[in-house]
């Protein structure tokens, strides 16, 4: 039978969805439909509040007009322009209106299309501009427990979240993973930077003396460790990070594929806490989620590095066939602007302590373990139901969503939420009411 004549009935069976339990999802699917600022709608019409920006990654809002216009003109101005060899003029105005946003001398982007290919990138870059300086020894590339730097073999090597890990065998070779920065007993419901757990930076160095520094090419974390549950740094852990990767030569890496374009209240997290990296990633934000979109910029020395050698050669040999990609770089731009005009990242600061105390007025309930919260993302740990674990955050994920028309971010028993940038003041309240709702339910269940 000729392939086209093999009927598939949308029954929802073709798409494998990621990081998705497909056979529960399929007998009981969430449909998103539409989208407009801080909502979702379902396919039947009902709004349903996002507490989530999407996936960490709407800051601006759904559908915004400037955003959405930029797509379709540029769709049929220029639709594809390779970026091996030639280039197209938007990419170009993008990567400066990065560079600018940009602590000290992190002024060069290559661009990819994802967080996950923005970790790898930055990761080979490390390793290729010890090589081009003269130190190839320096390959041993340095995580972090509960860290998340996406899917790709690189990312998953360097990350701390187990179930990423244990069924992909055995990853990378040469390399190894700093402590997570958690302590419940230290650090529970702390609005903001935790007091404890500046020393376990120190671990950096205890490396250093296992592997020596002429191993290391790198360091990399996220600078608010997201996907894992929120978890802002210890107040002078990134300083002293920043300290042992200078004295030894290493580079640090700042995943801001979370952090960056607002989160925090700034265009990067490393403006917020005042520590600057050498490279630092990004996606998501980037584009308001609108087309998919990531990065890696280095600070002038790294690119500096690899300009060298005769006129025909290339200078690093990496890089994607949609890097700067025309919609992406345009939805990019529209998206910069709208961030600047509407004074975004402001605004998430400014709304940070209206955020901390609704989401830190869950505190008593029964089912609740622990809140984090920074900038315009918390989570909140639930109690695990014994013996199955990961099972009262699913519940809870459903229930908002099933029943009261809300869509947060699930981990284990984690329940993360990021708000669009835009979310007013009812609306965060709105959130909070719906989710002691959601407890309320799922404690009964
Ligand atoms: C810190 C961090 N790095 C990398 C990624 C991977 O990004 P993507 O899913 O776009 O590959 C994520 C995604 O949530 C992330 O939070």
């Amino acid at each position: 039978m000729c392939a086209d004549t093999v009927a598939h009935p949308n029954d929802l069976e073709s798409n494998w969805l990621p990081f998705t339990p497909n056979r529960q999802f399929k007998r009981e699917p969430r449909l998103l439909a539409r989208a407009k600022d801080t909502s979702y709608f379902k396919p039947d019409g009902t709004e349903v509040l996002d507490a989530t920006a999407g996936l960490w990654c709407c800051n601006a809002g759904h559908c915004r007009d400037e955003i959405v216009k930029a797509i379709q003109d540029q769709a049929g101005e220029l639709d594809f322009a390779p970026t091996f060899q030639f280039g197209h003029p938007k990419a170009f105005e993008l990567a400066s209106r990065i560079t600018s946003l940009m602590p000290g001398d992190l002024d060069h982007v290559l661009f990819c299309n994802s967080g996950s290919e923005a970790a790898d990138t930055a990761l080979k870059i490390a390793i290729a501009y010890h090589r081009a300086n003269g130190e190839g020894s320096r390959t041993r590339l340095i995580g972090r427990e509960r860290g998340y730097h996406g899917v790709g073999f690189g990312g998953i090597s360097v990350g701390g979240m187990v179930a990423n890990r244990k069924v992909f065998g055995p990853l990378l070779a040469g390399t190894d993973h700093l402590p997570h920065t958690y302590n419940r007993a230290e650090q529970k419901f702390t609005i903001g930077q935790p007091a404890w757990g500046a020393h376990l930076a120190d671990d950096l160095q205890r490396l250093v003396e296992l592997h020596d520094a002429s191993t290391i090419a790198a360091v990399i974390v996220e600078p608010m460790a997201g996907s894992t549950g929120v978890l802002p740094p210890p107040v002078g852990y990134l300083e002293r990070l920043r300290e042992i990767c200078t004295k030894h030569g290493i580079l640090l890496i700042f995943d801001e594929v979370i952090t960056g374009y607002g989160r925090l209240g700034y265009a990067t997290a490393a403006e917020r806490f005042g520590v600057t990296p050498d490279i630092l990633t990004f996606a998501k934000g980037i584009t308001s989620g609108t087309v998919p979109m990531g990065g890696a910029v280095v600070r002038k020395h790294i690119y500096d590095a690899f300009q060298t050698g005769p006129d025909h050669l290339i200078d690093l040999f990496h890089g994607y066939t949609y890097s700067g990609h025309p919609l992406a770089a345009a939805a990019g731009i529209a998206t910069l602007d709208l961030y600047k005009r509407e004074n975004l990242f402001e605004r998430a600061r400014e709304m940070e302590p209206v955020f901390a105390e609704a989401i830190m007025s869950l505190r008593h309930h029964k089912l609740v373990a622990d809140i984090r919260c920074i900038g315009l993302a918390g989570a909140v740990d639930l109690l695990p139901i014994d013996g199955l674990p990961g099972k009262r955050g699913f519940d809870a994920m459903r229930a908002a969503f099933h029943d009261h028309n809300m869509m947060v971010r699930v981990s284990g028993d984690t329940i993360a939420f990021s708000p669009p940038l835009i979310i007013s003041n009812t609306e965060i309240t709105d959130i909070f009411d719906r989710f002691t709702k959601v407890l309320d339910q799922v404690a009964k269940a």
